[in-house]
């Protein structure tokens, strides 16, 4: 097998979906590894799941920088440090700098709680059932600068049921999230998706 790309995870939260990501990267022929865990907040609950399974963490909190400029030029620092080919945003919940989506451009994933480009920011569970769709799920998409708006690279869809609260929707849709993300990262880390051509948003 060529050599497993490097991977770094960039959360805020609870980081299940990092897990997820943790758990299938573990696996002999997938064609990725996780290298470091960053977080914007020092106390995530997905550091403490990170560190446990042995990987490296960072800690990159906004306010210790002039602007988010100088904080997302120290992200790729560290990036760089772990030589780190693909990032995935899993839960990171502050918008980065053009700068960063520029450096990062094709190597930077996300997983959003809709099927996009339906749904774009927070709070995607409720504004489905609201909208009364019939179908919901998530997507995992490149980043670009503009928010939830970059090239689409894989999707899944779930039912919304009757009787559905914006909670019960998300804890499906969630788990679709967890065998999403890590079928999305297997495409783009052996190269199975083509580069987008055109300038960087
Ligand atoms: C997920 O629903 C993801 O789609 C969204 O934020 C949530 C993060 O959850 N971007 P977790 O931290 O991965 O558990």
């Amino acid at each position: 097998m060529t050599e497993k790309k490097k991977v770094a995870i960039l959360i805020s939260g609870r980081g299940s979906n990092m897990a997820a990501l943790i758990e299938a990267t573990g696996q002999a022929d997938f064609p990725a590894k996780i290298v470091g865990v960053i977080s914007n907040r020092p106390d995530a609950e997905g550091l403490a799941t990170a560190r446990e399974r042995g990987l490296p963490t960072a800690v990159f909190q906004l306010k210790a920088f002039r602007d988010k400029e100088s904080c997302d030029a120290a992200i790729t620092r560290q990036l760089d440090d772990w030589a780190v080919d693909i990032v995935c945003l899993a839960g990171f919940m502050r918008i980065l700098s053009a700068g960063f989506t520029h450096r990062w451009a094709q190597k930077l994933i996300n997983i959003h709680p809709s099927l996009l480009p339906k749904f774009k920011g927070t709070d995607t569970h409720q504004r489905a059932l609201d909208a009364g769709e019939t179908e919901h799920g998530c997507s995992v998409h490149f980043v670009v600068s503009e928010l939830d708006a970059g090239p689409v690279i894989a999707r899944a869809t779930v039912p919304v049921k009757a009787g559905d609260t914006a909670e019960t929707l998300a804890d499906r849709v969630l788990h679709a999230e967890h065998k999403l993300y890590p079928e999305a990262l297997r495409l783009l880390a052996s190269g199975q998706i083509k580069p987008i051509v055109g300038p960087p948003n």
